[in-house]
């Protein structure tokens, strides 16, 4: 460690010109617009729950953003993930597609469904789930089956979804991901937690599968407090959402009947209202992340840590900065010394197959994830105060 703190030395100093001094998060949220006079109206307005106008407007202002025809606002990401999963037809028995490299939510929203992941390696460049990964595993172990359905030979349960993930805001080949999935008849569902602000060309990701799902937690790109989206060009699959994360309540002025089992997973007026502030506001969050992401790009240039950098054809949203460290020991080093320091950083997440409710599951051997696992590290990537004016 002591050879290598010169140069962690020199990214604190770094690090710090961009941030400023005292405690440096991993990710702030940025309160420079509307939000205040938009909770002050809502509270005024007595709608602060999930009947409001503001739900609404959020909801028109994000698929109008991401190119989708319908939004669907839920109370955080996980709930929209759970939702879209149900409505992509995923039942209790079945088995979903997914990354073992990824937040605890991406799986734990298909164990919710009674459905089981079985996790399939990532791309080592995008750190996404690998077009190429999945045809093999579909090669090796799923055959169509007589009504369509695709079924998994080694367990003979039905592979009913695939959910790749856009780590960090870097887009995963979510478009090689459809046609492979297409030739299986495996509907794609996009975990979009955290790619906000981020295109495969000129589309954004998450609209190129059955449905995506979004995150306005606290520490994304921009924030509710707590609230997810459902995306989706489909409007049956949009109504069923609809449906499904309010209750499955039947409309009626006065009458409570409700035709299947719901969710209460409807985003309360009062977060919409700090969303539909923050969407406003997104352009220049985005704008002032990219110019944090390119910094960090000049400080690693000619050195031996890599920082992860936009594929050619796709505009990352650069949510979390990301490096990758040589070595698991070099990432330890990095690790202790800087959050000693007070700037944070963080290691990306334990493989899925390592949580003990994960453990069981079947995967592919996760050459590239494990290699990952032991070497990225996020690093502060907040818009810095004072930049959007
Ligand atoms: C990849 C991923 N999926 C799902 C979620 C769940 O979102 P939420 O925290 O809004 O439930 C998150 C983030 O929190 C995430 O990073």
């Amino acid at each position: 460690m002591a050879s290598e703190a010169p140069s962690i030395d020199a990214l604190i100093a770094y690090v710090r010109a961009i941030f400023g001094e005292g405690f440096i998060p991993l990710h702030r949220p940025v309160f420079e617009g509307a939000e205040k006079d938009y909770l002050v109206d809502c509270v005024d307005s007595n709608f602060v729950s999930s009947v409001g106008a503001r739900v609404t407007e959020f909801e028109k202002r994000v698929a109008d953003f991401v190119g989708a025809r319908h939004a669907v606002a839920t109370v955080n990401g996980t709930a929209a993930l759970h939702a879209a999963l149900v409505v992509a037809g995923v039942e209790p028995g079945d088995e979903v597609l997914a990354q073992a490299l990824t937040f605890v939510a991406t799986c734990n929203a298909v164990a919710y469904t009674g459905a089981e992941p079985v996790f399939v390696d990532v791309d080592e460049d995008t750190l996404g789930l690998s077009p190429e990964a999945v045809r093999r595993y579909l090669e090796a172990h799923a055959e169509v089956g007589e009504g369509g359905a695709c079924i998994n030979r080694s367990t003979g349960r039905r592979i009913a979804a695939c959910l790749p993930m856009h780590t960090f805001g870097h887009p995963a080949r979510v478009a090689e991901l459809v046609a492979v999935c297409d030739e299986y008849g495996i509907p794609v569902v996009e975990d979009a937690a955290e790619s906000l602000g981020s295109w495969v060309g000129e589309r954004h990701t998450g609209t190129f599968g059955r449905l995506g799902t979004l995150s306005f937690n606290g520490n994304k790109v921009i924030t509710t407090g707590g609230g997810g989206m459902i995306v989706t060009d489909d409007d049956d699959l949009a109504a069923r959402a609809r449906h499904l994360t309010t209750t499955a309540k039947a409309p009626h002025g006065y009458e409570f009947f409700h035709d299947e089992l719901g969710f209460n997973y409807r985003l309360p007026n009062l977060n919409a209202a700090l969303g539909v502030a923050q969407m406003e506001r997104l352009p220049d969050i985005l704008a002032a992340k990219r110019e944090v992401a390119r910094r960090y790009a000049e400080f690693f240039e000619g050195r031996r840590e890599a920082f992860l950098t936009e594929r050619a054809g796709t505009t990352a949203n650069y949510w979390l900065n990301a490096v990758q460290l040589a070595s698991r020991a070099e990432r330890d080093a990095l690790l202790e010394y800087t959050n000693q320091r007070e700037v944070m950083t963080r290691p990306i997440w334990r493989l899925m197959t390592e949580l003990p409710m994960y453990q069981h599951c079947q995967h592919d051997g996760l050459a590239n994830a494990r290699w990952l696992e032991e070497r990225i590290v996020n690093l502060p990537s907040s818009v810095p105060a004072g930049w959007l004016g």
